[in-house]
């Protein structure tokens, strides 16, 4: 039956879509931490981060299908759900991030940002990291340099490498002179170039990356820099965001960042498509006023009664302070294992976004993207599903929904003792 689906989606959507595992997994169902396959077998979620809360919460299915059975319109009518969410939401930055615009992806959001970051400064120079991925618009497939785009990247585009302090023989002070030097000299070849500098943007969390553990100072610097040469900071929170690295409600706050933008996507929804742009009303002004701009979808009542809900449930169901403990906890079970296998590198993450590189040799210097598969393959058969990221596919990648609870943190790591022999 899967065989047979596999084949009309190629008929149809063709074969360049990435699909996950050698073998494909087809789902028909989803509850809490859990998906049910076409042959009725049960996986346990370690890797999606879009059900934020757990897969068909049902606090968000009543609240999705009331608002739908009363009204569901665009943006250009009051209404007051839309009004009641961008308060509740603007309530969890501070102060001077004070407006939201309301988008349906987080594509969307970084590309609408960068109109603004664009507008507001007058330049189009962008620093952006050299293993990292945005969205997929024509804009940001500009500037996407972790991912395939089959364009070269937009000559106003400089890569920076991010540093880590887990992948670096120089000490903090010189890893972090060194990453200084090179943020400089993207700057002063952008002021040379006559792009001057629109902005920096970045992801939280470096998830593209391989979740890279920075010096300390290192963005708070990077920032200082591209204030300093005119330009403004956009934090992509796609990933990072919602209370996922537990400590902090968005990821930017833990590494002691103050973004002019922040954008939002993938769990904002919790399923349902909404993203968008936090900033300051400043920054609008520099906006509004030259711009007619609206979205259809983006931010109608449904979206915001489904967006309001997410926030509750963070919030009702503590899962932010829940994620830190458990995170916490399952790091140390991880640092454990880490003792047993010597392939395995530093433990990395936070909240419940975590992993680590996997290597070829014990003396853990040759990254090995072969055994992650292998892992990743092996968590499949039994049973659990997580992916693997970074410069070169060599780090594990967990994380699940914040609904995960100690249980499942116990079989999780049952099944990486077991897929962990198997490699
Ligand atoms: C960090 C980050 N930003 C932006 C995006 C794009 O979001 P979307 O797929 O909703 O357009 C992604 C998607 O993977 C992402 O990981």
């Amino acid at each position: 039956m899967t065989a047979t689906l596999l084949e009309r989606r190629y008929q149809t959507l063709g074969p360049y879509s990435p699909l996950f595992y050698d073998e494909p997994l087809e789902f028909v169902a989803a509850h809490d931490v859990w998906l049910t396959d076409a042959r009725g077998e049960q996986y346990l979620d370690a890797y999606n981060n879009v059900p934020q809360v757990g897969h068909c919460h049902p606090r968000i299915i009543a609240a999705m299908a009331d608002q739908a059975g009363r009204l569901n319109i665009h943006t250009r009518y009051l209404n007051n759900h839309v009004v009641d969410y961008a308060e509740q939401l603007l309530g969890t930055f501070p102060p001077e991030l004070n407006r939201v615009l309301f988008t349906n992806s987080g594509s969307e959001a970084n590309d609408l940002a960068f109109r603004m970051v664009r507008q507001a400064t007058g330049a189009s120079g962008v620093l952006v990291s050299d293993f990292s991925y945005h969205g997929h618009t024509s804009y940001l497939a500009g500037l996407t340099t972790g991912l395939r785009t089959g364009e070269a990247l937009a000559a106003e585009v400089r890569p920076i490498r991010i540093p880590d302090m887990d992948r670096t023989t120089l000490s903090e002070a010189d890893l972090l002179a060194a990453s200084f030097a090179e943020v400089d000299a993207a700057i002063e070849s952008l002021d040379r170039a006559g792009y001057g500098l629109a902005g920096f943007l970045f992801d939280s969390l470096f998830s593209t990356e391989g979740l890279n553990t920075l010096p300390a100072g290192y963005i708070t610097g990077v920032i200082d820099r591209v204030h300093a040469a005119g330009g403004l900071v956009v934090a992509d929170e796609v990933q990072s965001g919602f209370g996922r690295t537990g400590t902090h409600f968005w990821g930017h706050q833990r590494i002691g960042a103050a973004p002019d933008f922040v954008t939002l996507g993938k769990p904002m929804g919790n399923g349902h498509p909404i993203g968008g742009v936090v900033t300051s009303s400043e920054m609008l002004d520099h906006f509004g006023p030259h711009n007619n701009y609206f979205n259809t979808f983006a931010g109608t009542p449904v979206s915001a009664v489904v967006g309001s809900t997410v926030l509750s449930i963070l919030q009702d169901e503590q899962l932010p302070q829940k994620a830190t403990i458990l995170g916490a906890s399952i790091k140390e079970s991880l640092e454990k294992l880490r003792a047993e296998y010597p392939f395995i590198g530093p433990i990395k993450g936070t909240g419940l976004f975590f992993g680590f590189e996997v290597f070829d040799d014990e003396a853990r210097q040759t990254p090995s993207a072969g055994r992650t598969k292998q892992l990743v393959e092996a968590m499949k058969r039994n049973h659990v599903l997580i992916s693997r990221i970074g410069r070169d596919d060599s780090v594990l990648k967990i994380r699940p929904p914040l609904a995960f609870r100690s249980e499942h943190a116990d079989r999780l790591l049952d099944a990486l003792k077991i897929s962990l022999k198997e490699v």
